[in-house]
């Protein structure tokens, strides 16, 4: 009998047979239930923060969702569709929320493997970028795989009930008030809590200016619905023919050679 495992295929997963034969037994129970985690580890999610700090200022971040800007990750408002509130009108580009999941990072240097985390970093165009932690600074930002394979990528999980994110096998999640207290920490944007690691479990020691405010917060994932999921999927892949025909024009210098030899074959 074949192993029936989910295969990664041309952007679509298979389907995963649940029923498994008795004599095959525990061990391919197990196999295949890393499969279906693989799959679930691809659900598209947005990340809700909760904080439970009694400080007042604690209120801008509870009952927040992080949002990727200028190369960070931050921490804004979110309104009851659980979109974020920008600080300011008329922001531009508006703001992007995290919408991402796991998959593993690539790099040969990392053994084991460390399972990573990507997020959209813009609808138009539908581009992906590796969410990592700054070694120098513990600051949460997002870039290609150049900028990041120095830093802390992974390994990115899940609480034991999936609602959570964790790294490195905890919830060490901060928000750090990076503003003056007039909301303009960017330019005229008003982007103020800013997304931390606090990866020696010290409080960001040396890492954050004396009397600096931070809070502790807890990133839950919101599981985007398979609706959700599909639109984005068919909105990317019609982007990505529009693109690709664009690309096959400019490079395929072919049929333009193919007409003159036909020319010159009419003129012979
Ligand atoms: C995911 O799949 C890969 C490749 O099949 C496998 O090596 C890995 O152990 C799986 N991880 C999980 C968490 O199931
Ligand atoms: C990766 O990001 C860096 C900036 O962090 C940029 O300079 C570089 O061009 C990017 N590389 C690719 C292949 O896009």
């Amino acid at each position: 009998m074949a192993l029936p495992l989910g295969i990664f295929l041309g952007g679509s997963v298979t389907a995963i047979p649940v029923v498994t034969g008795v004599a095959e037994g525990v061990s391919h129970q197990k196999k295949q239930n890393e499969e279906a985690a693989n799959q679930t580890r691809m659900i598209k999610f947005n990340m809700l923060i909760s904080c439970d700090s009694d400080d007042e200022l604690a209120d801008e971040v509870d009952n927040g969702i992080l949002v990727l800007r200028h190369d960070k990750a931050w921490i804004v408002p979110r309104d009851k569709t659980n979109k974020p509130i920008p600080p300011v009108q008329n922001i531009q580009p508006p703001l992007h929320a995290f919408a991402g999941f796991y998959i593993q990072y690539p790099d040969d240097n990392r053994n084991p493997p460390e399972r990573g985390l990507v997020s959209t970093i813009s609808d138009d165009p539908p581009m992906l970028n590796w969410i990592y932690i700054d070694r120098r600074t513990f600051e949460a930002k997002y870039g290609n795989r150049t900028a990041s394979i120095e830093h802390i990528v992974g390994e990115w999980d899940w609480t034991e009930d999936e609602s959570g994110v964790i790294l490195d096998g905890w919830e060490g999640f901060v928000a750090v008030d990076e503003g003056d207290g007039e909301g303009t920490a960017w330019g005229a944007e008003g982007l103020r809590w800013a997304l931390y690691f606090d990866a020696n479990d010290d409080g960001l020691k040396g890492k954050r200016k004396k009397g600096q405010k931070m809070f502790e917060v807890v990133l839950e994932r919101r599981l985007q619905s398979e609706e959700e999921q599909l639109k984005q999927m068919q909105e990317a892949e019609k982007k990505m023919q529009v693109k690709s025909a664009g690309d096959l024009k400019t490079q395929f210098t072919a049929p333009a050679a193919e007409r003159k030899r036909n020319v010159w074959g009419r003129k012979d």
